[in-house]
């Protein structure tokens, strides 16, 4: 089994270079000498150069940057946008597409995401493709609109373009809402994300691409996501928690 990656998603917060600079720190110090994961932290962008400081010359095992979005044009008349070539520069490896906070506020179609996952892979920057249904009609069944999206994030990607991509399952209804989805139920959209990848991608690509779980992981149900003898979940995508320095490193330390 790969590694397991585990992402915090700082959104909108905190509010000040200084309180960003003194979390990353914390978390940084926390999770020295971990191992078993791979530790990614998406900061808001104007927050890209504190932390890059931090990191810059050490170990990036510690903590890697991920940005929480990326336009899909490299330059020009695109007011307010940033493109994947500028976060790959001012530091990040890894960008997340297409959460539903921006497909519902900001009206994000499959279409864009495709796009955003094109530009990220032309710019060697790994996309963390966020796919999940806004509500479960049906309790224990997985609904199409996830197969939708994961068709449409993939549509024309070869698997050597998307391998080591990552497509986290965040069902909207999880998110932020201290209800997560149970572990059974992740890996059951983990084990339908994963064949549609390799019925798009072909045979064993499935294989290289990491499915990981977001919507209320805490430090209590972190380890229950990821399973260690079937092929689970392979990491976490955390909000609300990764804003607490000792709550995320217990989830990192979880793994
Ligand atoms: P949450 O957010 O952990 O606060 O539910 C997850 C996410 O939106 O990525």
């Amino acid at each position: 089994m790969a590694k397991p990656i585990i992402i915090a998603n700082w959104k909108m917060n905190p509010s000040s270079d200084k309180d960003a600079a003194v979390l990353f720190s914390r978390v940084r110090k926390g999770i020295a000498g971990i191992k078993k994961a791979d530790v990614v932290i998406c900061p808001p962008f104007v927050y890209f150069a504190a932390l890059f400081n931090i990191v810059r010359g050490r170990s990036t095992a510690l903590g890697k940057l991920g940005a929480q979005d990326i336009f899909w044009e490299e330059s020009g008349a695109f007011t307010g946008e940033i493109s994947a070539g500028m976060v790959k520069k001012a530091g990040a490896t890894y960008a997340i597409i297409g959460h539903s906070e921006r497909r519902r506020n900001l009206g994000e179609t499959d279409e864009m995401v495709n796009k955003k996952i094109k530009a990220a892979l032309r710019s060697g920057i790994v996309p963390i493709v966020c796919v999940g249904e806004w509500m479960r009609e049906v309790p224990g069944v997985i609904p199409e609109i996830v197969e939708t999206q994961v068709r449409a994030a993939l549509a024309g990607l070869t698997a050597g373009e998307f391998k080591n991509g990552v497509i986290a399952y965040e069902p909207v209804w999880a998110i932020g809402t201290g209800t997560p989805e149970t572990p059974e139920g992740a890996t059951k959209a983990a084990m339908i994300i994963r064949k549609i990848v390799r019925e798009m991608l072909g045979p064993d690509s499935e294989k290289k691409v990491r499915v990981i779980y977001g919507g209320s992981v805490n430090a209590e149900n972190a380890a229950s996501f990821i399973a260690r003898n079937m092929r689970g979940m392979e990491g976490l995508l955390v909000g609300g928690a990764s804003l607490k320095a000792d709550e995320f490193v217990k989830i990192v330390k979880s793994m």
